[in-house]
């Protein structure tokens, strides 16, 4: 679908995204990019790193992709040092890394649990903190009268609790808790807006086929009040109206993106 903003909407901005190389982060590369970007993109996978610059680069999006695990300070230092070397700033930080699987708790080690808490909470967190200097009003490169844009990938099934995700409902929690309080000490001190958003059930992407398979062919459709899952597309278009000077006085909220699902009671 064609976007309804205005194509330099972001123009002459500087966006790093963890998990940008594919499903909802590579969306939000794109988007971002089509929208006058510079995009760098951070994942484990070289060969998904490799072939989602290739395919931005095709579009005509300046874009560049760096092997990293947030889990790793070392990487989440280098990656946010190169993007600043490669595109001379950094205006928008995108945290949309996760780790996920099912599993009842009974079921899940420790390490487990903690595998998911360090790429969704402790990641996040690292990320952000590597990239404060850069994202900064006046920091390194920037235009001294704007600072930066922190968006947070979050979700909704911590809002009540859900089969199987205690890990990433947890993780999640934590991640939606960094938001606040980053929005509120960085907001205050720096002049960065840090969001999230929370999306519901989004067709073609890992976390769907992953985690709801059964919906995919029965059912989720019908017990999303709008009636249908919802596509990356809808993500996007949110991240760039947070992204954007639409979005300048939104700081510290996580938008849910869901259709109405969470909230949602079967019909009686
Ligand atoms: C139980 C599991 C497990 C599974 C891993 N573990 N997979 N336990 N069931 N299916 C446990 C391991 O036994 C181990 O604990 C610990 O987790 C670490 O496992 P590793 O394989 O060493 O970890 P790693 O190689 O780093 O892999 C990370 C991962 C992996 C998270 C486990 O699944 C991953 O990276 N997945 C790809 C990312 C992904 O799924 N993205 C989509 C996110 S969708 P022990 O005790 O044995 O050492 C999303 C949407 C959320 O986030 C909202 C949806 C509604």
């Amino acid at each position: 679908m064609e976007s309804p903003f205005k194509p330099d909407i972001l123009r002459g901005k500087v966006a790093l995204l963890t998990g940008g190389g594919s499903g909802i982060g590579f969306e939000l590369s794109t988007q971002f990019g089509k929208h006058g970007a510079s995009v760098a993109i951070m994942g484990r996978r070289r060969n998904v790193i490799n072939d989602a610059v290739s395919v931005l680069q095709s579009l005509g999006i300046p874009a560049v992709g760096f092997e990293g695990d947030v889990r790793k300070p070392e990487d989440a230092r280098r990656v946010v040092e190169a993007t600043v070397d490669k595109f001379g700033k950094l205006d928008i930080l995108v945290n949309a890394a996760a780790g996920n699987f099912l599993v009842a708790a009974e079921d899940l080690s420790p390490n487990g649990f903690k595998t998911v808490m360090d790429i969704d909470s402790v990641g996040t967190f690292t990320m952000c903190h590597e990239a404060l200097k850069y994202l900064k009003r006046g920091g390194p490169g920037k235009d001294p009268s704007t600072g930066g844009f922190i968006l947070n990938i979050s979700a909704t099934l911590h809002y009540t609790a859900s089969w199987y995700q205690i890990h990433v409902s947890a993780a999640k929690s934590a991640v939606d808790s960094l938001t606040r309080s980053l929005a509120l000490e960085w907001g205050t001190d720096y002049d960065i807006r840090v969001n999230g958003i929370a999306p519901g059930p989004i067709g073609d992407t890992t976390g769907l086929s992953k985690l709801r398979p059964k919906e995919i062919n029965s059912g989720v459709a019908q017990s999303v009040p709008l009636y249908k899952v919802g596509e990356k597309w809808d993500i996007a278009m949110a991240a760039i109206y947070l992204a954007s000077v639409a979005g300048k006085y939104i700081n510290g909220t996580t938008l849910i993106v869901d259709g109405g699902l969470w909230l949602s009671q079967p019909r009686h």
